[in-house]
């Protein structure tokens, strides 16, 4: 029998009510796969969970994604073998932990190219992403995107995604420092949002003309400022809420704005398509390996302190990506 350490949580609340547990690891199931995992990435979406902004069912797990060798294959596995690398991600929310068994279809292949540490800290947000600038609008060479939060995980490789597609990509970060980050890594410009109010900022930026597409995962204090700054036809991608939910609006906005789009898209339907999120993993795993993208991981942990890691990201004291060592 293997055991498993693993975190729960039994109420929504701050970082105090993440619990640490052991478990007995079960066998796989036919389409199951058992993993010994070495390096866990810790996501905002982590912290909507923990907090009640996404309520689930209690107690419950934590964390959408990792790395690690498989250690057990069940019934009809055919994609893996035992010994392999691999990394995940997949909404089912269990994988702070050490071993963890879990459906196979969203278990992909790792090269030896990519390190557990790096997989982890890539794989949610690389996938994302993916999603945001190859499916989410068709996007080309010369568009001009708006990106909050661009020096945290998922920002950073979006600023090198837009730089090696020739997307001229307008940052938002909440620092001075963060600013500098986003534009080492291929911001074209960066404004600091705590300082300053980004919307004229990104027109005179524009030259009055707007941008094509923003994506604003800060949510209620950027939403109206992002709607203003779309130039007609444009696209609004509202893919996440740290600063809290967007509320309810009048849709009719979005014609006075000139005839905006807006989507609010999950990685969970991008990755529910195994053969789909077997692609996108491969694509992105060679773009990492290659050096096309830098994974920036600003912050390691022990699994024992992912109370604090929690602190840290909600705090807004990390940049790039966050990873938990089991
Ligand atoms: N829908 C999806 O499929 C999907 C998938 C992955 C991630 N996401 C979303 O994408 C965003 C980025 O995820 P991540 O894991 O890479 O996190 P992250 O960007 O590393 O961290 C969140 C950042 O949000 C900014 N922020 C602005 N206002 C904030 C506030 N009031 N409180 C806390 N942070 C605030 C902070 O950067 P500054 O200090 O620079 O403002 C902070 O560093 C999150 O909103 C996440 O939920 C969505």
């Amino acid at each position: 029998m293997t055991t498993a350490n693993v975190i729960t949580f039994s109420s929504f609340g701050g970082p105090e009510v993440l619990e640490h547990h052991t478990k007995e690891l079960t066998a796989p199931e036919a389409g199951q796969v058992s993993l010994k995992q070495e390096a866990v990435g810790v996501n905002y979406i982590d912290i909507y969970r923990r907090s009640g902004v996404y309520p689930t069912p209690l107690p419950m797990g934590l964390g959408f994604d990792a790395a690690g060798v498989v250690t057990a294959l069940g019934e009809g596995v055919t994609h893996l073998k035992v010994g392999q690398r691999v990394a995940y991600a997949t909404p089912s929310q269990e994988s702070y932990a050490s071993y963890r068994t879990l459906n196979a279809a969203q278990v992909c292949p790792l090269p030896d190219s990519v390190s557990f540490e790096q997989a982890a800290a890539v794989m949610l947000k690389g996938l994302t992403a993916h999603y945001l600038f190859k499916q989410t609008t068709p996007l080309k060479a010369g568009d001009t995107v708006l990106f909050h939060a661009a020096a945290g995980g998922v920002g950073l490789l979006a600023c090198q995604w837009a730089k090696s597609k020739g997307i001229t990509l307008i940052a938002t970060a909440g620092s001075d420092e963060k600013c500098a980050l986003a534009l080492a890594n291929g911001a074209s410009h960066a404004i600091n949002y705590v300082k300053e109010d980004f919307a004229p900022a990104v027109r005179a930026y524009t030259k009055d003309k707007g941008v094509d597409v923003v994506m604003d995962s800060v949510g209620a204090a950027t939403f109206d400022g992002s709607l203003s700054v779309i130039k007609p036809f444009g696209m609004m991608i509202s893919f996440g809420n740290a600063s809290g939910k967007v509320p309810p609006f009048d849709l009719g906005i979005l014609a006075a704005k000139g005839s905006l789009k807006l989507t609010r898209p999950t990685i969970a339907t991008y990755v529910a398509n195994m053969d789909t999120c077997q692609s996108m993993a491969k694509e992105l795993f060679a773009m990492v390996g290659s050096g096309a993208l830098n994974v920036h991981i600003g912050n390691r942990y022990a699994m024992a302190d992912a109370a604090q890691a929690h602190r840290d990201l909600e705090g807004r004291t990390t940049s790039g990506s966050s990873i938990l060592i089991p």
